[in-house]
């Protein structure tokens, strides 16, 4: 069966499969008006979910991601989690999740086959993360992690953005928390989107400015792996855990891109901006997994060398959480 290739000789093992739009954070530099509403919320099923990694799976995906918006909105995620696992040739199922529903879940998810887990924390003050998501929620968010640690979660992640307002303050306190913990805390450069073009006017700070200071503090470039995508990682003698950075507007941060998307209303992105997506959903609605997997290989042969973030208007993305970041 075909392997998932493009045109620059880019190899595709990861899927970020987004299950729904809706989230239920606001975070400011997303959706800071919460949630909206913008047409039915007939997102992908289960079994439709299931044919999409099967395709994918059998093209030498062995890595799928969960996404959303926020994936645990959906009452069916623990199943979902169950039958991504059971696919033939996938053997990471991760999730990327605000933590709103973790500690009350981790145990279900983690027992349904979910191996990676990566947590949207911007802020380690709670005051700050209250400012920043809508939701005064951190110690919550904190003690789903750390139960994921305690049952042996083979991967645990941080996603914060970079926001001019907590950056600088912020790298202690997120340093700290890896002190002890094996964590990876990676922050992500912020993405100007459609809605976001006055925020990020205000708020966007480049990565040099944690890099920096990871210099000057000891801290040292890990090796790349086989499979690792455009995130960097340090890593620090007397720490636990590291700290990574996410660089979109890096020169040749797309080189390395390893990851597909399809969104919870069954498109195809090839990358997360400038892009239309490619419809699969009148295939994932019937069982024709040749002609699905046949458009998918057609489709990946026009994926563009890089993103279009640096251009005025970068497509129709107008918030990540319309495509799962
Ligand atoms: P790992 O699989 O743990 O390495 O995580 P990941 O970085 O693939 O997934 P995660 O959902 O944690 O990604 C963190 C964030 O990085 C995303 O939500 C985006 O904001 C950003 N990001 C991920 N992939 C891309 C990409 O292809 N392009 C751009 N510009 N940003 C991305
Ligand atoms: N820029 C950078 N990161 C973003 N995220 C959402 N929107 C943006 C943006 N405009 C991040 C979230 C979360 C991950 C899924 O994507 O904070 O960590
Ligand atoms: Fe929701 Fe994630 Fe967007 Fe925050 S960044 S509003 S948690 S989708």
């Amino acid at each position: 069966m075909g392997r998932l290739v493009d045109g620059f000789g880019r190899r595709f093992r990861y899927l970020r499969l987004s299950l729904t739009e809706v989230c239920n954070f606001r975070c400011t530099y997303c959706l800071p008006d919460g949630f909206r509403k913008t047409g039915p919320l007939d997102f992908i099923s289960p079994l439709e979910a299931e044919r999409v990694v099967r395709a994918f799976a059998d093209m030498g995906v062995g890595k799928v991601r969960l996404t959303g918006g926020e994936p645990s909105v959906r009452r069916d995620l623990t199943h979902i989690i169950a039958r991504t696992s059971a696919v033939p040739g996938v053997d990471k199922v991760c999730i990327t999740t605000n933590g709103w529903n973790l500690q009350r879940q981790i145990d279900g998810w983690h027992e349904a086959g979910l191996t990676n887990l990566n947590v949207s924390i911007d802020s380690l003050d709670p005051e700050g993360f209250r400012r920043i998501t809508g939701h005064d929620r951190l110690g919550s968010v904190i003690a789903g992690l750390d139960r994921a640690l305690e049952r042996g979660m083979p991967a645990v992640k941080v996603n914060g953005v970079l926001l001019r307002d907590t950056a600088a303050s912020g790298f202690d306190a997120f340093a700290e928390f890896v002190r002890e913990r094996p964590v990876a805390v990676r922050f992500i450069e912020l993405m100007r989107t459609g809605d976001n073009a006055e925020f990020f006017a205000d708020q966007h700070v480049p990565g040099a400015v944690l890099t920096d200071w990871l210099a000057t503090r000891g801290w040292t470039r890990r090796e790349r792996e086989l499979d690792d995508g455009p995130a960097v990682e340090f890593v620090h003698p007397d720490y636990a855990g590291r700290i990574g950075l996410i660089a979109p507007y890096a020169p040749g941060f797309c080189d390395s891109c390893n990851r597909l998307r399809v969104t919870a209303r069954g498109q195809l992105r090839l990358c997360l901006f400038g892009e239309l997506g490619v419809n699969l959903k009148d295939l994932l609605e019937k069982d024709e997994p040749e002609a699905l997997r046949a458009r998918i290989v057609a489709a990946l042969a026009g994926k563009p060398a890089g993103h279009r973030l640096h251009e005025a208007n970068s497509g129709d993305t107008r918030q990540l959480a319309q495509f799962g970041g």
